[in-house]
């Protein structure tokens, strides 16, 4: 089949071309240059929102696309809507629509944050209700795609994190760094989140894209909702790492963007649903650390 990835730099984008390599026809698309291993994928050079990545994906003839790419700092998008709504929703209208022109299967990768945080954790049926531009830019971007690409699912991940050599610095990745170098770690005491290891959460993706056809919602984070103090104590310890972890409320802070604070996901759906089942914070700790391994080698 031929399969393509936007966003293939990043984290879960990263991971799902690892997975699909050799299995399939793969086109990787980011902006710039490669930065992933080499492997039997195809790369392309394409931005999100201009048109490229529609011609690359035509070009290709693609069948069945995860549209993982988009601008995902939160705080940047605050500072800069115009850059977040051209990649985030024209971004994903430009990529629902090639979907449809080509008849391909159409997974959208979205976030928790479509949600205030009142009253996590959410099912696929709660009312989304975006704060920030960041979360409402991702919002729009769900509804370009499930309303522009007849055969698609949106697929809703939160807090991602991995270990593989060269993947970006995350919560997690910071917590292992920091303890290692004796820093103290600061967390925010009341944002309750959805840990997602990119690993799992794209070969969730992968699978909804190519073997089911689930349309609408579903949500793919990891299955513990947990505290951000409670989850940097569990890498610490996953780790054998003593050191200082101080919690932080959110409000103390000077952000751009508002954060859902009882935020996390339902994930019983994609549980029932799926071969490829949610991990539980520890089972994602575990690959997290096996990752980290690798990476000194
Ligand atoms: N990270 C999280 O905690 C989290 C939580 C919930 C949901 N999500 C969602 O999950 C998806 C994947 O996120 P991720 O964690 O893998 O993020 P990521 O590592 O930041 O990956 C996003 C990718 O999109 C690319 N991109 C940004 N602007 C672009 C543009 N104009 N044209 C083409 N490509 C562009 C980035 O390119 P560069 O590498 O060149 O910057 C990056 O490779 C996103 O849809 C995000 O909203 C993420």
């Amino acid at each position: 089949m031929r399969v393509a990835v936007t966003g293939a730099n990043g984290l879960l984008g990263g991971e799902a071309v690892a997975l699909l390599a050799g299995r399939h026809e793969v086109l990787a698309l980011g902006r710039g240059p490669c930065r992933l291993p080499p492997g039997p994928y195809r790369w392309t050079s394409a931005s999100l929102g201009d048109g490229s990545t529609a011609a690359a994906l035509g070009a290709f003839g693609a069948q069945a696309v995860l549209h993982v790419g988009a601008f995902t700092d939160v705080d940047g998008c605050e500072r800069d809507p115009v850059a977040a709504w051209q990649v985030n929703v024209v971004g994903s209208q430009e990529v629902a629509r090639a979907c449809r022109a080509l008849g391909a299967r159409l997974v959208a990768v979205s976030t928790d944050y479509v949600f205030d945080g009142e009253a996590g954790p959410y099912g696929e049926e709660d009312l989304p209700n975006p704060r920030g531009a960041y979360a409402r830019t991702k919002r729009c971007g769900e509804e370009a795609a499930l309303l522009l690409a007849p055969d698609c699912a949106v697929a809703r991940v939160a807090v991602v994190f991995s270990g593989r050599p060269g993947a970006k610095s995350t919560f997690a990745t910071q917590v292992v760094e920091k303890l290692s170098r004796g820093e103290p770690v600061k967390a925010f005491a009341d944002q309750v989140v959805s840990p997602t290891l990119a690993a799992s959460g794209a070969a969730m993706c992968l699978e909804l894209l190519l073997e089911h056809r689930y349309r609408g919602v579903l949500h793919l984070s990891g299955a513990t909702v947990l505290g951000r103090v409670d989850f940097a104590h569990r890498v610490a310890r996953r780790f054998g790492l003593s050191g200082e972890i101080v919690p932080v409320a959110t409000a103390s802070v000077q952000l751009p963007a508002p954060r859902p604070l009882s935020a996390g996901l339902k994930v019983d759906r994609a549980a029932a649903l799926l071969r490829e089942k949610p991990l539980t914070v520890d089972q994602a700790l575990e690959r997290f650390h096996a990752e980290w391994q690798r990476r000194g080698r």
